[in-house]
């Protein structure tokens, strides 16, 4: 082999290895095999040379082109390796994997979209404790101790005195001794009764509202639930309202719309009667005004209560409320 040839070799495999990063190989590749590089500088250097040492010089100055070339390569991955090693073994390059997104729970969503409909209409939005006295739960809202209506409600006591609240009623009485008429407002929260199947938990969630000022009369309750159901259902969903009892109203209604299910037709969902209630309702009774100081003379109000696992299960055809607390992501992911 041409004396030319092995120096050039072996100065090549020596920079070669002396090449510590991406830049430094670069710098090589065109110092050694680039157009004007040293291994072409061979091949040029062929018409200067004996005519019968050429093929043999042409064919070892290939063969030493070739070999370049593959120790270029594999020095070259080397230092990708490498790189990805001092970086910790990570690849950058590797397109980023997305951790997937939480979202709130849907009765959340529909407590919001309850809250956000009232809120348009200009009720304001109050909080209050779950673990609330046996005054608030009851005894102002018109069920004394002795009442049957408190057998409606399988109360989690605390104390003699003290239980979970079984209603988010008790906020009427809160929100009419810390302010004064007119209000409207709406207070979401958790309410708990002792009681489990498939259309109850022991803890679910109510969105209670009420307005009180002067001269407010049954119909500004039925336009203000109707433009609600409108919202949260649809336009042209029918409604119906159906004398009921509650103690902290007076009248008192249930709230029916069409069956969602059947579309009123009848089936198994609404019992076969085409309608489905969605909520309690009624005007103000004169005790609750009076156990928190208004005059029944002089204002008026109504109030509801609404089911927030109640509307979710409507909204979306779920037919059994135990599905909301499982925490199976299959199922809560849907919304
Ligand atoms: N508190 C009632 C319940 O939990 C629901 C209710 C009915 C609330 C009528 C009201 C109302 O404000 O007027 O069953």
């Amino acid at each position: 082999m041409d004396e030319a040839i092995t120096t050039l070799r072996d100065e090549a495999l020596v920079a070669l290895d002396a090449c510590g990063d991406i830049d430094g190989l670069e710098a090589f590749r065109i110092k050694y095999l680039g157009r004007n590089g040293a291994v072409s500088g061979l091949m040029r250097s062929l018409p200067g040379l004996a005519p019968e040492a050429r093929p043999a010089f042409g064919r070892d100055a290939n063969k030493l082109k070739q070999e370049i070339e593959a120790a270029f390569t594999a020095r070259r991955e080397n230092l990708a390796v490498n790189a990805a090693a001092d970086r910790g073994g990570v690849d950058i390059t590797i397109p980023g994997r997305c951790l997937p997104g939480g979202h709130s729970h849907p009765v959340s969503q529909v407590s919001l979209e309850i809250c956000d409909t009232f809120a348009a209409m200009g009720f304001d939005i109050a909080e209050g404790p779950d673990v609330e006295t046996d005054f608030y739960n009851f005894e102002a809202l018109n069920i004394p101790s002795h009442h049957p209506a408190r057998d409606m409600h399988d109360t989690f006591y605390v104390s003699d005195s003290t239980l979970l609240r079984t209603h988010t009623s008790p906020m009427q009485i809160r929100a009419m001794e810390a302010r004064r008429p007119p209000l409207r407002m709406i207070a979401p929260g958790k309410v708990y009764r002792c009681d489990s199947d498939v259309t109850h938990t022991p803890m679910f969630h109510q969105v209670e509202g009420f307005l009180v000022d002067e001269d407010v009369s049954f119909a500004d309750l039925k336009g203000v639930l109707s433009l609600f159901i409108a919202r949260v259902f649809s336009v042209d969903t029918a409604i119906r309202f159906r004398p009921s009892y509650f103690p902290f109203t007076e009248p008192s209604a249930e709230v029916d719309i069409a069956c969602v299910i059947c579309g009123g037709k009848g089936c198994r969902v609404c019992k076969h009667t085409g309608w489905i209630e969605i909520l309690g309702a009624g005007m103000i009774d004169p005790e609750v005004f009076r156990s928190v100081g208004y005059d029944p003379e002089e204002v008026s109000g109504f109030a509801f209560g609404i089911g927030a696992e109640r509307i979710a299960m409507l909204k979306y055809g779920i037919d059994d409320i135990r599905l909301f607390y499982e925490n199976d992501h299959r199922f809560l992911s849907q919304f």
